[in-house]
């Protein structure tokens, strides 16, 4: 890590001017790249989302103005040169919107010239042509436009010495990379390396070169990884010169899923470099402590749990801190996540400790229950009721002794016994600790209160949703046919028959005929595993916290569309038909739990039809402008200016997505277009013990 000179391209350029022999300064580096010493960068990409499509799109670097005399070696700094007319000529189109994009967010003039090779390009005040000047403005200084060379266009990008950027933060210096798209920092340590069933400090070393070109190992888990894993990944579109806060960007803090025992921050479905691209805001992806080594809690003892939920604070912290000099802005942070990441968003919003170090809050496919069900307890329950310490212990404590062997006369023994188990045998053992608990410091009420007003939780504009068949991830589809559909539900949900059939004779999950038995029964039982564990608890908790007030205001979404996802049950997508080798998007198939992502993160490689693009682009649009101005309904001049037409033509067509207001939502169906709706299975939710108005009539 130590030992590497950092240099200003402008010290280059100077110093190649002056100094002959560049290598024979021994404080300069021989194979020189770039920091932000001098003028912010600027990555220049028409992002379509569509990911085959990369290869017909270029991108540029956009430098702070200079003279045309030094615009050359600053392009050089970069390992690029000054980009060529023919190439503006050959991407023509792009080019006109990066320039309209430049001139609506207040960075250029309508009428901008720019350095390029032999001379400037001119923009016309209505972007619908260029005009190249050779050989003028030599002395002017404008901005300058440098080619980008490095072609590949996805997480699995890798620096070189021709695409490496250093960025100065707080002390230390952190080398990062670009590829096509984005501006890359991964593998950036957030806290020190943590102490077993200790609290996570922020990163305190100073004076170190903090290569973040590879990403940290994932936190322990079933398939590996490390005990020391506390890192983030940052991608962004711009990096400020060195110091400034000009045009700071929006920044969306993501904490991954996986059950509070799994994921990592470096999922690729969840890389954040194509939504910083298209939507021109700054992604950070989190890990944290997860399983036994981030949430054991034992009564009596200073071991009281919630280490993962506080590394998600000390991370949230590490980036008010350092975010800026990455181009994001610290006063403008959402925090979002999936599954267990959304359980986290859930926990944070009502944290003492993290209210006021966030202003947005998007939970997708939060998990709860909690409710007399006649079911044995639901697996979603304890993500959003939250354990005392003793419960947890009850549910994942002396039992983890017992695997581990610890099994000596006093607690004390017991836990240095624990101490000293490897962190992957810790993680694989029979039990493991997965719950948030009520600790007293970062969680201390049982439920996020969403009733009424108070400090307790976060006043601000939130975000909640499901995938419209999240509970197909969550139901076990029958090993073997079933002959009934009371037999169907009863395996599908491991109930009783009597409870079975309570659900049949409700009348409300109505029983959708195909011919085949045990596809439909489990049809009808994913519905109630979806509303039990999801869309009845979230739609609870926007409707009263927006009737409430505890929210500022409150959206609701459902997929209507989504690909992929978590399927124990090899469900599958929908069949393939003639032109539809993807499979056909038109034909039934379940909306799966964490088959949303791509719709956040544009990261959908398998296009099924045009409409699975065009609803990426519009549901990530949705979500990136709540992320700049906390409603989601991005301006018409925005997507004017950024050539954005689909998700225009669908907001004119279908209107915008309006927070929720009373008991009939309403709520946003996405799709191509989206469609507004009011809550879905309201009166399900009611016989499943679950009102709408759960939360406001006290719980249960
Ligand atoms: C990188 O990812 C892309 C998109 O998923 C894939 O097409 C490509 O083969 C990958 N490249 C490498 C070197 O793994
Ligand atoms: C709802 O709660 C009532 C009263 O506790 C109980 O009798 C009923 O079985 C519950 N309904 C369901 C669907 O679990
Ligand atoms: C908020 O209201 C809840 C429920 O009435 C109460 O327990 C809590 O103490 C209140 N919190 C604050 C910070 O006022
Ligand atoms: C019922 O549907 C399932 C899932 O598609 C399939 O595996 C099974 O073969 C079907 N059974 C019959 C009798 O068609
Ligand atoms: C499940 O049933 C609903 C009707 O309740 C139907 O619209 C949907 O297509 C079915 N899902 C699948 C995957 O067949
Ligand atoms: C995505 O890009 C590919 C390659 O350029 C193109 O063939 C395809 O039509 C595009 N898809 C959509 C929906 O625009």
């Amino acid at each position: 890590m130590a030992g590497r000179t950092v240099v200003s391209f402008l010290v280059l350029v100077i110093a190649a001017l002056l100094v002959p022999t560049l290598t024979a300064n021994p404080l300069v580096d021989s194979r020189p790249f770039l920091s932000n010493s001098e003028t912010s960068l600027t990555l220049l990409y028409q992002n379509n989302f569509n990911l085959s499509d990369s290869a017909s799109h270029v991108s540029a670097i956009l430098l702070d103005p200079l003279p045309q005399s030094q615009a050359a070696s600053a392009c050089a700094a970069l390992s690029e040169t000054l980009i060529s007319e023919s190439t503006i000529r050959a991407h023509r189109a792009d080019f006109l919107r990066q320039f309209s994009y430049l001139a609506y967010s207040g960075r250029s003039s309508s009428v901008q010239s720019y350095h390029i090779n032999g001379g400037v390009v001119v923009t016309t005040g209505n972007f619908n042509n260029l005009a190249f000047k050779p050989n003028i403005a030599r002395f002017s200084r404008l901005p300058v436009l440098c080619t980008q060379s490095t072609q590949v266009a996805f997480a699995n990008a890798t620096a070189s010495a021709s695409n490496q950027i250093s960025v100065a933060s707080q002390g230390n210096t952190f080398v990062g990379f670009r590829n096509k798209k984005s501006f890359r920092f991964q593998g950036i340590p957030y806290a020190d390396t943590p102490k077993r069933w200790q609290y996570s400090a922020l990163y305190s070393p100073r004076g170190q070169t903090i290569q973040a070109t590879s990403y940290g190992p994932q936190c322990a888990q079933g398939g590996g990884g490390s005990e020391d894993c506390l890192s983030l990944n940052i991608q962004t579109p711009y990096i400020p010169k060195s110091g400034s806060r000009k045009n700071l960007k929006p920044v969306l803090f993501w904490i991954h899923g996986g059950g509070f025992t799994g994921g990592t921050g470096a999922d690729p479905l969840s890389d954040g470099g194509d939504l910083a691209s298209r939507e021109d805001i700054v992604v950070v992806t989190i890990n944290y402590r997860l399983s036994t080594l981030g949430f054991l809690a034992i009564p009596g003892t200073s071991i009281k749990g919630n280490y993962g939920i506080q590394d998600q604070i000390t991370a949230l912290e590490w980036t008010i801190k350092n975010i800026a000099q990455f181009g994001g802005d610290p006063k403008k942070i959402t925090i979002s996540g999936e599954s267990a990441g959304a359980g986290s968003v859930r926990t944070l919003l009502g944290s003492p400790k993290a209210i006021g170090k966030f202003q947005g809050a998007i939970a997708m496919s939060s998990l709860g229950g909690g409710v007399t069900l006649g079911l044995s307890g639901d697996y979603g329950t304890t993500y959003s009721t939250y354990y005392s310490i003793p419960q947890s212990y009850a549910v994942a404590g002396q039992n983890i002794f017992q695997a581990a062997g610890c099994t000596q006369n006093t607690l004390d023994e017991q836990i240095s016994c624990l101490e000293t188990v490897p962190a992957l045998d810790l993680i694989r053992l029979s039990s493991v600790a997965r719950y948030v608990v009520q600790d007293g410091t970062y969680v201390n009420t049982a439920q996020l209160i969403v009733s009424k007003k108070n400090a307790s939780t976060a006043h601000i504009p939130v975000i909640f949703g499901v995938a419209r068949d999240d509970g197909a991830s969550f139901s076990t589809y029958p090993k073997t046919p079933v002959t009934t559909e009371v037999e169907g539900i009863q395996a599908a949900l491991g109930i009783s028959a009597s409870y079975a059939q309570s659900i049949i004779d409700s009348g409300l999950f109505p029983y959708y005929d195909t011919g085949n038995v045990t596809f439909d029964s489990f049809n009808v039982s994913q519905r109630v595993a979806t509303d039990k564990t999801f869309r009845c608890i979230d739609q609870a908790t926007v409707y009263a916290g927006s009737k409430s007030g505890a929210f500022q205001s409150a959206y609701y979404y459902q997929m209507e569309r989504s690909y992929g996802g978590y399927d124990p049950n090899n469900l599958g997508g929908p069949p393939i038909t003639p032109g539809y080798p993807n499979g056909n998007p038109n034909l039934p198939y379940f909306r799966l739990h964490g088959s949303d992502m791509p719709w956040l993160f544009g990261t959908l490689s398998t296009l099924r039809d045009a409409n699975d693009l065009y609803s990426i682009q519009l549901t990530a649009g949705y979500f990136a402008e709540y992320v700049r101005s906390r409603q989601p309904n991005p301006k018409q001049s925005y997507l004017r200016a950024r050539g954005y037409t689909t998700t225009l033509n669908a907001i004119e067509r279908t209107g915008p997505w309006l927070p929720v207001k009373g008991a009939e939502g309403p709520i946003k169906l996405f799709d191509y277009p989206s469609y507004s709706s009011s809550f879905i299975d309201v009166p399900q939710c009611a016989f499943l013990n679950y009102s709408v108005s759960y939360y406001l009539e006290g719980g249960r």
